[in-house]
């Protein structure tokens, strides 16, 4: 009898061991890449899921890996990220994100933040174009918000100087501020955009701002094919709101991007059709949906998965893969336009599923 047990526990290794060199070779003739996917928490599942079907659709060649985060404690007492998904984003170099529940007095710290610190992260990078037949006050929207993600006011150095004063810094670094101008010079660059406005306050942040403003000025200078303009953060506001046409690519510090981010998301209908993506160091990028994680609506198919799909065929490109990222943005658009089948926050009644379905259907038709 335990003969016979052992014999079908060789069985079983031997086959599963054949399984994945047979997956490994598919992958491998058919070019596959990995990606680690982290569906997140609350709608995560359901909006992950939709992407995973559509990509499938759309014959994308990826394989996915999926991976959670919950903060664990490593040594020192130091919060991290679970090895294993830190390994397979190590191997991979790109992700896919849901949103991740911050509960409050968890005792750590974001997930979003420890993951941006964990693979230096630096750019935020965030696309805002107008959706055709998705109504908002302006029609024309069409530009990209990039935002320095690793320092200024969100360096976390605070302290009490005396009681009832307390001083926060806004450390602004060399270093920092020349790679975020030339991922933004390069960014416009290399995605036919004309030109790069930095936005900044060094009219009062003299030496802050002034550091960030002439870092983005010197890199201007190795970029003579893209026009370079600055502008004061209040004055872009302003002129945002009356009219975003007269904008392409910004970038600026931390907290101005975190704002004017969010704003810009607001000109073409909000969080839940924003892409978004975060670009690291060593090739490393995560992107992700911004909006959180709905538990209001988790688990009852309710979901829209516009946003983590588009951020989906952001990362489509930035992995080469034009075609692809092409025919689904397109599909997805194209279910947009129609208005048939939308999610009710879209303004219709249809399920998660059944937008996720008419977009593969479409994605298919394309073929
Ligand atoms: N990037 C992230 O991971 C991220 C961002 C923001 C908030 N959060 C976390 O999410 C949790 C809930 O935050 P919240 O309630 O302030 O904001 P939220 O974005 O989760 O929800 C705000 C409203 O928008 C709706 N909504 C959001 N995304 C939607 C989608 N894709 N489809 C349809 N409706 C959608 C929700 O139903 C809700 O009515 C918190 O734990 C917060 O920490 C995570």
């Amino acid at each position: 009898c335990l003969g016979m047990h052992w014999s079908s526990m060789m069985i079983l290794l031997v086959l599963k061991c054949l399984s994945q060199i047979i997956f490994y070779c598919i992958c491998f003739a058919f070019q596959m890449q990995t990606v680690t996917i982290i569906p997140g928490d609350g709608i995560g599942p359901e909006i992950s899921t939709s992407v995973i079907k559509i990509f499938e659709a759309a014959k994308v060649p990826i394989q996915w890996e999926e991976r959670n985060v919950t903060a664990i404690k490593g040594p020192g007492g130091k919060w991290m990220i679970p090895p294993e998904a830190k390994e397979s984003m190590d191997k991979s170099k790109i992700g896919l994100k849901g949103p991740l529940k911050t509960p409050i007095a968890a005792g750590h710290p974001s997930m979003n933040l420890l993951l941006r610190k964990t693979f230096d992260l630096y750019a935020n990078v965030r696309p805002c174009v107008s959706i055709e037949g998705y109504k908002t006050p302006y029609t024309d929207v069409d530009l990209v918000t990039i935002r320095e993600n690793t320092e200024g006011e969100y360096s976390g150095i605070e302290h009490v100087i005396v009681d009832g004063v307390v001083q926060s810094i806004k450390l602004i670094t060399e270093e920092a501020s020349r790679r975020i101008a030339e991922y933004a010079f390069e960014y416009a660059r290399n995605n036919q955009r004309n030109s790069v406005t930095a936005v900044h306050k060094a009219n009062i942040m003299r030496m802050s701002d002034g550091l960030f403003l002439r870092k983005c000025r010197e890199v201007a200078e190795n970029f003579k094919d893209v026009k370079f303009t600055e502008m004061y953060l209040d004055t872009v506001c302003l002129n945002m709101v009356q009219d975003p046409t007269q904008f392409d690519v910004l970038v600026m510090p931390n907290l101005y991007g975190d704002i004017l981010s969010d704003l810009c998301a607001g000109l073409i209908g909000g969080l839940g059709v924003t892409p978004s993506g975060n670009i690291g160091a060593n090739g490393v990028a995560i992107f992700e949906s911004v909006h959180g994680t709905a538990p209001d609506i988790a688990g009852m198919d309710l979901a829209n998965p516009t946003a983590l799909l588009l951020s989906a065929v952001m990362m489509l490109r930035h992995m080469g893969l034009h075609g692809h990222a092409k025919k689904i943005e397109t599909a997805c658009f194209d279910t947009i336009r129609d208005k048939k089948v939308l999610t009710k926050d879209l303004g219709g009644n249809s399920k998660c599923s059944e937008f996720t379905a008419e977009i593969c259907r479409r994605v298919q038709d394309l073929d």
